[in-house]
């Protein structure tokens, strides 16, 4: 699991795949995102880019878009800050909706009940790869 050596990730990293020819570029790996936190990326797929994080919880990672389902914008400020300080929750910091890591669904604030998209990763060897 996370042995601390990978902590200088790039915070956005563009990631091309490509729906026609099939070809995926892993994202990084699960052991390069610490333990309750989450990383934020540009995907290109095709000629468009769509904005996604990756939270990790122990072993397991889930994908989701970079869009608020209150206001669709952003949830962070700061790069790869989409977690609340106890790490139990993803947060937008807009206007502080909380969402539940494993299902996206947001748990208090003012689009409660709705939920974030998610975006399809899966974990070959270790890496956490678009599932497109
Ligand atoms: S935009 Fe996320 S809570 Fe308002």
């Amino acid at each position: 699991m996370f042995d601390g050596k990978n902590k200088n990730l790039t915070a956005k990293s563009t990631v091309v795949t490509s729906a026609h020819n099939k070809q995926v570029r892993a994202l990084c790996r699960l052991d390069e995102i610490p333990n309750g936190e989450a990383r934020g990326f540009v995907v290109e797929v095709g000629a468009s880019s769509q904005e996604i994080f990756i939270v990790r919880k122990d072993k397991i990672a889930f994908g989701y878009l970079n869009s608020c389902p209150h206001a669709h914008w952003p949830l962070e400020f700061i790069e790869n800050q989409f977690m609340t300080l106890d790490k139990r929750h993803i947060q937008c910091v807009n206007h502080g909706a909380r969402f539940e890591i494993e299902t996206g669904r947001c748990l208090h604030g003012p689009c409660k009940g709705k939920s974030l998209n998610p975006f399809p990763i899966k974990l070959h060897k270790g890496w956490i790869m678009p599932a497109l």
